[in-house]
C-alpha cells in the first residue's frame, strides 16, 4: 500500500472531519473485540453520512454489520424517526455492534437481524420503502442483496456496494476469486438494470485500492 494514502487519509480526518469521540469508540470496542479490521475508513464512513443527508434517507437497510461502524455512520445521519435495518451473520459481532450503537445514542434507531442476510432477506418484503441501500458482507452474494434491495427501494434512493473494485481484479473476466466474480455480477447486473443509473468510484486510502458502486434509482 502507498504511505500516500495513508497520509492523505490522515490528513482529511483531521482537515475536513473532525473529532469523532463516538466513531472512535464504535472502533476501538470492535478492535478490542478481536473483530477483523474491515470496517469502512473514516472518509467512507463519512460518505455514507453525505450521501444519506444528501437525499433526506429516513430508512436505510445494511448487509454486513461487523461491529456497528457504518452503521453509526448511516444512523446518525438519519432523521430523529429515522431506521437502520442491518443484517449480520455472525452473533459475536452483532452483540458488539448493538452494545456500541447503544453507547453512541442511535441503538433505538437499529434493527439487527442475526443471520445468513440470504434467509432473512424475506423480513423486507415487509417493510417500507428504503431509501438507501448499503451492501458490505460477503461478496459472492452481492447480486442477491442488490436484487433484494431493489425490490423495496423508493425511486430517488441510492444502493451503494462495497470493494467492488478489489485492487483491480475486478477487470479481470477469468479471476477465480468468487468474491470478484461476485463484484462483477452486480456491476454488469447494475449496467443492464434500466431501473438506476450507476458508476464506480475507485478509490485508494488507508484501507488500500478498492472502490464503491453507487446507484440512483430512477423515478
Ligand atoms: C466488511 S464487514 C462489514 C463492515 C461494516 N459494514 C463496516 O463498514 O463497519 C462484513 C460483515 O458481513 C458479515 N457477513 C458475512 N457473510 C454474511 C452473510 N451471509 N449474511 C450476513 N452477514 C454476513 C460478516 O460477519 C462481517 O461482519
Amino acid at each position: 500500500m502507498d504511505q500516500r494514502w495513508t497520509n492523505v487519509d490522515t490528513y482529511v480526518e483531521e482537515a475536513v472531519l473532525g473529532a469523532d469521540p463516538d466513531g472512535d469508540r464504535v472502533l476501538a470496542a470492535q478492535r478490542s473485540a478481536g473483530l477483523p479490521d474491515i470496517a469502512v475508513s473514516r472518509a467512507q464512513g463519512a460518505l455514507l453520512s453525505v450521501l444519506a443527508r444528501s437525499i433526506g434517507a429516513e430508512r436505510a437497510v445494511e448487509f454486513g454489520t461487523l461491529g456497528g461502524y457504518s452503521t453509526l455512520c448511516l444512523a446518525r445521519a438519519l432523521p430523529p424517526s429515522g431506521q437502520v435495518v442491518t443484517f449480520e451473520i455472525d452473533e459475536r459481532h452483532a452483540a458488539v455492534a448493538r452494545a456500541s450503537l447503544d453507547e453512541a445514542g442511535v441503538g433505538h434507531r437499529v434493527t439487527i437481524r442475526v443471520g445468513p442476510a440470504i434467509d432473512n432477506l424475506v423480513t423486507l418484503a415487509y417493510d417500507e420503502p428504503f431509501d438507501l441501500a448499503f451492501i458490505d458482507a460477503d461478496k459472492p452474494h452481492n447480486v442477491h442483496y442488490y436484487e433484494a434491495a431493489m425490490t423495496r427501494m423508493r425511486p430517488g434512493g441510492i444502493v451503494i456496494v462495497d470493494n467492488v473494485v478489489r485492487d483491480g481484479a475486478v477487470a479481470d473476466a477469468a479471476s477465480t476469486d468468487a468474491r470478484v466474480q461476485g463484484s462483477r455480477a452486480v456491476l454488469e447486473r447494475v449496467g443492464a438494470d434500466p431501473r438506476v443509473e450507476g458508476t464506480v468510484l475507485q478509490t485508494v486510502g488507508s484501507k488500500g485500492y478498492d472502490g464503491l458502486l453507487l446507484a440512483t434509482v430512477l423515478d
